[in-house]
């Protein structure tokens, strides 16, 4: 199972072991990530999910898909580079090691 690991706004590191195949999303409410809101469940339309990925994972996914990019401008919290939805991103051993803060405004 691939290692992620959230880094909350204040610093403090959770890793969790997240399942193949499920989104980065769902592993997080599964394992209690504060921050990860995910109002819309992962249908892509709330933005409540927007994480910052390390820039490395980042890379290894390749850039976002068109709606997802465009639904990143509107989040609630700034955007950056290496913003994701993270109900976009499927979890599987590309994204092992992942470090991945979750933005304060999401609290
Ligand atoms: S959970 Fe709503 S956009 Fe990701």
């Amino acid at each position: 199972m691939p290692k992620l690991t959230f880094i909350s706004s204040s610093g403090d590191r959770h890793e969790i072991a997240a399942s193949n195949g499920a989104s980065v999303m769902e592993c997080a409410v599964e394992h209690g990530i504060e921050g990860i809101v995910a109002e819309c469940g992962g249908s892509m339309s709330c933005g409540t999910c927007h994480i910052y990925l390390d820039q490395e994972a980042y890379e290894r996914l390749g850039i976002p898909a068109t709606a997802e990019n465009d639904l990143l401008d509107f989040v609630n919290a700034p955007r950056r580079p290496t913003s994701r939805l993270s109900c976009q991103i499927k979890v599987d051993e590309h994204l092992d090691g992942a470090v991945i803060s979750v933005p304060q405004s999401q609290y």
